[in-house]
């Protein structure tokens, strides 16, 4: 496995692959490398002959006060993993290669909007995430240009953005969803569930299972969604969760979704202890 930091050399290993005429699969992450994440890279290398790994904890989508200094960086461990996998190459800028200028604090640099989908649920808690999200995984496809990037639908706002950012942006690569990789007990593999102390990670499992009661819930007949967010979003509360928000909505939208709509995702995210973690369910009612 070859590991670079810089653009150029990049760029020369990628148009080797290139003029072989593989395919490139590109797997974008921030680290601390779980399950979840190499399950991404599994499915990478059945789509196509090199998959590229990035890794990256990009400063810009971190708000004020969250965990960008405390973010768990293990590259030895990472790197050893995907080198385990077969990976061909892993990228790793650092922030000058990502952000030359510095200029992100400054008025001149260049940000993708990301509009409605940005403005609801982890969005409207955490003010401009998805538009550094989307910037970043622009620069990142314009640095690597795959042919297949994969994203993992735990992070389900956040797929559909990267879908929306592809549509309305011309990028000429193919988005790939991955289904959740959960814990034994259910609870959604995430580099931050490591911030639960051993009482709230037993805890941390009741998210799983109130997503499972609510699903049975809605195929058993229940229609009163609002009533249905209220109360497990109490249950959630009763077990020391601070809620952000847990809705029903349009897997399309993100817009909370109306009785008649058939098609739904439940998404959660709550706060535990230090960790925020964030959930989600797809219901498809007949
Ligand atoms: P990160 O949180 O490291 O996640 C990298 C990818 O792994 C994302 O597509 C995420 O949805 C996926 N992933 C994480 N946990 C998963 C799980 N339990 N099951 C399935 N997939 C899972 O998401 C980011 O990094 C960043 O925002 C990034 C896209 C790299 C841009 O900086």
């Amino acid at each position: 496995m070859r590991q670079v930091d810089q653009i150029p050399p990049l760029r020369k290993v990628l148009s080797q692959f290139r003029s072989r005429g593989e395919r490139i699969a590109f797997v974008p992450t921030m680290g601390n490398l779980h399950q979840g994440h190499l399950e991404l890279v599994r499915q990478a290398q059945q789509r196509a002959e090199q998959v590229v790994v990035s890794i990256f904890v990009n400063p810009t989508q971190f708000g004020e006060g969250e965990d960008f200094e405390s973010y768990p960086r293990t590259l030895e461990r990472d790197a050893r993993l995907l080198r385990e996998m077969g990976v061909s190459l892993l990228f790793t800028p650092t922030d000058t290669v990502m952000y030359p200028d510095r200029s992100l604090e400054t008025q001149d640099t260049m940000w993708v909007e990301v509009g409605g989908l940005s403005e609801v649920l982890c969005g409207a808690s955490r003010p401009g995430h998805f538009s550094a999200v989307a910037t970043v995984v622009s620069k990142l496809f314009n640095m690597v240009q795959p042919d297949v990037a994969l994203f993992g639908e735990k992070d389900f706002q956040q797929l559909l953005v990267i879908h929306h950012l592809v549509k309305a942006l011309d990028f000429p690569v193919e988005i790939v969803g991955v289904p959740i990789f959960r814990e034994q007990d259910g609870l959604a593999m995430s580099s931050r569930n490591q911030y639960l102390k051993a009482t709230e990670r037993k805890r941390a499992t009741e998210i799983y299972r109130l997503l499972q009661w609510m699903e049975q819930q809605l195929e058993s007949g229940e229609r009163d969604f609002r009533g249905l967010e209220l109360s497990a979003g109490k249950r959630l509360q009763q077990s020391d969760f601070v809620l952000d928000y847990l809705q029903i909505c349009n897997p399309q939208t993100l817009q909370q979704a109306d009785h008649g709509e058939n098609e739904l995702v439940i998404l959660v995210a709550a706060s535990l202890g230090a960790a925020r973690l964030i959930d989600n369910c797809r219901v498809s009612l007949r």
